[in-house]
């Protein structure tokens, strides 16, 4: 961004745009730290995977940090409010009319601390190439914004077989759901030589979440730094041998005038990111055990001749509620590289703008049933560009993963969904909601029973 960025219309109402910015009060601060941040915190040091939050952990507790903005909301007249956070000051963005602006800040830079994107703190090593190159990478190879991946035929064969795996003792568990799709993952990002390679699983697990988390540095060990390379040097020996259809395989085939690129570098990323999948499939399918019509209506379009495209709409709009209500990136962060305006306010650049996501997509006062699943919202006219609902994020930091992320869960769930019904999930929900706030996936049990 190079010039001042201002929402049409509304820095003429605002003025001059030397207006005082709305700061949090020592309370205030004290409550945002205790409800929001903290709990942020702990569930970025929980691995900087998304899928290990721990809702369950004493200090998450959503509806409190809910209760916490909207008072927030509510005194400063909906104004974005600059707050103390952990690392520094934060602007934190509480009125939907605000978040155009937010997702409009294309020269923004994604925080480098950020607690966790789907593929990983801080979105990738500081060594690589730059992030638009890496982001070329990535819309190229995951096929953004594309509904259904150039590879869908060999990836939809790959999640049939691994499926069959995961169903055979008629439970189905986050542990087991882990093993399944890490395997499905390997497969298509790196070949099948990779399927068995649970070691090089452990070392990406193990050298995760280095690097600094809301600016307190956790650390990036000598071990840590071996673990990454000997990962790095494995997926090196795959990617000279993998299947044309494979993520590196088609990442080998990106141009690289420069030869500085590493087009297979991002891997590491693309498996990470695979680790979104088991909770995400875990809490669709635990919903949609719960609103059966729902679930025989999903099964129905899995069975039907054309769940072969991968497009299973109506699928993917169950994935897509079930990321509104437990969304994998709670918190967007955003660091401005020039002087914004905000209501009026002008904020230096490199200021800290967050956007709680979480929040806006539960957030009653502006969510129809904000608290219970309705996947039909998502087939409204203009659901995709509806800003309050962000479980990939909108505009130039959209996660280029998107659509693959949703063809793989879908794929999964309509794996499971063809053979058997789903019955008696646990934890109990009520299918009229509220539902609750976090869904903790280490404890969701599904019984199957034959279709
Ligand atoms: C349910 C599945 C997924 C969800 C909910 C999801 C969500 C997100 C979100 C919200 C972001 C933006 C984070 C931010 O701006 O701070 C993001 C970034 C990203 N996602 Fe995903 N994602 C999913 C699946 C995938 C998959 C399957 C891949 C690749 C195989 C992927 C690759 C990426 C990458 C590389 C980024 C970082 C982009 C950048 O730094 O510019 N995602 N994801």
């Amino acid at each position: 961004m190079t010039q001042s960025t201002t929402t049409a219309g509304r820095s003429a109402e605002a003025g001059t745009g030397a207006g005082r910015p709305a700061r949090a009060g020592r309370a205030e601060t004290v409550r945002f730290a205790a409800t929001h941040a903290l709990p942020e915190l702990v569930r970025g040091f929980a691995g900087g995977r998304p899928h290990t939050t721990r809702p369950w952990s004493p200090l998450a507790r959503p509806h409190w940090s809910a209760a916490t903005l909207r008072a927030m909301r509510a005194k400063h007249g909906g104004a974005p409010v600059l707050v103390r956070g952990l690392s520094g000051p934060l602007l934190v963005i509480l009125d939907p009319q605000d978040l155009h602006q937010f997702y409009a800040q294309s020269g923004a830079a994604p925080a480098p601390d950020r607690p966790h994107t789907c593929a990983g703190p801080g979105g990738g090593p500081p060594s690589g190439p730059v992030p638009e190159d890496r982001r070329g990478i990535d819309d190229a190879v995951l096929a953004s914004g594309i509904t259904v991946h150039p590879s869908y035929g060999p990836f939809l064969a790959v999640i049939a077989e691994e499926t069959r795996r995961l169903t055979g003792g008629g439970t189905l568990r986050l542990a087991g759901a882990r093993r399944a799709v890490a395997r499905a993952g390997r497969r298509m990002v790196l070949g099948d030589a990779a399927a068995e390679d649970e070691e090089l699983s452990g070392w990406l697990r193990r050298s995760r979440g280095e690097g600094t988390r809301f600016g307190l540095r956790t650390g990036r060990s000598r071990a840590v730094r071996e673990l990454s390379d000997r990962a790095a040097a494995r997926i090196a020996q795959y990617a000279g041998h993998a299947e044309p259809h494979t993520l590196v395989g088609r990442a080998r085939r990106h141009a690289d005038p420069t030869g500085s690129l590493d087009p297979t570098g991002q891997a590491r990323h693309w498996l990470q990111a695979m680790d979104t999948v088991p909770a995400t499939m875990l809490r669709t399918l635990l919903l949609l055990a719960v609103h059966r019509a729902e679930q025989d209506a999903a099964a129905a379009e899995a069975r039907a001749a054309d769940a072969a495209s991968g497009e299973l709409p109506r699928l993917r709009s169950c994935v897509r509620e079930s990321l509104r209500l437990y969304p994998v990136v709670a918190d967007l962060i955003r660091v401005t590289r020039a002087e914004t305006e905000w209501r009026g306010v002008r904020h230096p650049a490199g200021t800290a703008v967050m956007l709680p996501v979480l929040f806006h997509q539960r957030d009653p006062e502006h969510m129809p049933a904000a608290h219970v699943f309705v996947p039909g919202r998502w087939s409204s006219h203009g659901a995709h560009q509806d800003f309050r609902m962000a479980p990939f994020s909108h505009g130039a930091g959209r996660c280029p993963g998107d659509q693959l992320g949703l063809l793989v869960v879908a794929a999964f769930c309509a794996a499971v969904l063809r053979g058997h019904r789903v019955r008696d999930g646990r934890p109990a929900l009520e299918p009229m909601g509220p539902l609750p706030a976090t869904l903790d996936p280490r404890g969701i049990r599904l019984r199957l029973a034959p279709r």
